[in-house]
């Protein structure tokens, strides 16, 4: 289990996950692993408040009633859409939940323009069906067949970017929650055992690709999820992540507060630039959003240790920061050159501390990019 690259979510917390089973006696709906509260708690973390025996670490960040009206969704009769951002945090949530409610969130469907009805239905092994014929034996279930099957959650990530007939496909499954296997002359039905629920997730910059039919958005409930702009919550986004990734690669570095502040500020001012430009030239391509944060961050360290004293230093985040945002030659590059000549050139001047390495970061980093 340790030799995976990136755990399933069910893998990575089993013991936070079997503890809160045993202690769990609040009703559980259908075949749900743990009751509501214990999804909640699971998610959010313990407060201590809940007076319990060991702390349970909060996963996922954000506002709690998202979290109720997803887990209360998931007990009813319809799906539940996760939508916002990029890097809002919502396909994690969406693995939280199925880890926690079925203890197996690896049932995924990814929807790209390619995705098929095959891929949320049923396929066949073409030599099985050439030696022993089409049967239930030679059919190779879909994610979504197997979570019905199994009555479990499937998960059907980024919704919109598939086509219209797979869109179609899924209204049917999702109400008359069976599936039909018409080349089969018997046992061709297969129907979806109580606790089957679809977490989609879908991107609301993408929307308009594929615009959601009325009868598909009726079956779902929408969750809206916001960027996270309140500056502690999202510090400690980035400081989760951070130390899990720094266990992961095995890295002992401290991040200076200092430098996560620079980090966390750099990102709030672009988030304004953004919100006042009047066209998308004068916009960064870049959502700005927690998870790019993440990002620049992780670059920045693993810089520093594969290629510096692994000390993390301000020019090598200003480096980082530069590296990742500047998509777009010419017009984010200009964006980043202003934003330094016009905010990180005074602030250096007025509040010292590391901004003067992070204004000669940056300027070479941009240099050299432009
Ligand atoms: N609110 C949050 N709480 C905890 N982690 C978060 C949060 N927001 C973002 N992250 C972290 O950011 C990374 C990206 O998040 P995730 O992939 O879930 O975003 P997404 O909303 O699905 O984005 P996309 O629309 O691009 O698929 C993850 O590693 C996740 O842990
Ligand atoms: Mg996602």
């Amino acid at each position: 289990m340790t030799d995976m690259l990136r755990a399933p979510a069910e893998v990575k917390y089993a013991e936070e996950l079997d503890w809160l089973e045993s202690i769990d006696d609040g009703p559980k709906p259908f075949s749900w692993r743990l009751s509501p509260k214990m999804v909640r708690l699971f998610v959010l973390g313990s407060e201590r408040a809940d007076g319990l025996d060991r702390e349970i670490s909060q996963k996922w960040f954000g506002d709690r009633s998202f979290v109720e009206r997803s887990i209360v969704t998931l007990a009813s009769d319809r799906g539940l859409l996760l939508i916002g951002d990029p890097g809002t945090g919502k396909s994690w949530l969406a693995e939280l939940l199925a880890a926690a409610i079925s203890r197996n969130s690896t049932l995924v469907v990814q929807g790209t323009a390619g995705t098929t009805e095959d891929h949320i239905k049923y396929s066949w092994n073409v030599s099985m069906v050439i030696a022993k014929g089409q049967s239930r034996a030679s059919m190779i279930p879909s994610p979504i067949m197997t979570a019905m099957e199994r009555g479990v959650i499937g998960r059907f990530e980024e919704l919109t970017r598939s086509t219209s007939d797979v869109q179609d496909a899924l209204i049917s499954i999702l109400s008359e929650k069976y599936i039909s296997i018409p080349e089969l002359d018997e046992d061709n039905i297969v129907f979806a055992q109580p606790g089957f629920s679809i977490i989609a997730t879908a991107n609301s910059r993408d929307r308009g690709v594929n615009d959601l039919s009325s009868a598909l958005k009726r079956r779902f409930n929408f969750v809206r999820i916001p960027v996270v702009t309140n500056k502690k919550s999202e510090a400690e986004i980035v400081r989760f992540r951070t130390s899990e990734l720094l266990r992961r690669h095995q890295i002992e570095l401290d991040v200076p507060p200092n430098l996560l502040d620079i980090l966390l500020q750099s990102f709030a001012d672009l988030r304004a630039a953004a919100a006042s430009a009047t066209s998308d030239d004068e916009k960064l391509e870049s959502a700005l959003s927690t998870a790019e944060q993440i990002g620049v961050l992780e670059d920045a360290i693993l810089h520093s240790t594969f290629f510096g004293d692994r000390t993390l230093r301000a020019e090598t985040l200003a480096g980082s920061l530069v590296g990742s945002l500047a998509r777009r030659s010419p017009e984010d590059l200009a964006i980043l050159n202003k934003y330094w000549h016009g905010v990180v050139e005074p602030r250096s001047k007025e509040d010292g501390g590391d901004w003067p390495q992070f204004l000669e970061g940056g300027r070479q980093a941009i240099a050299t990019l432009s």
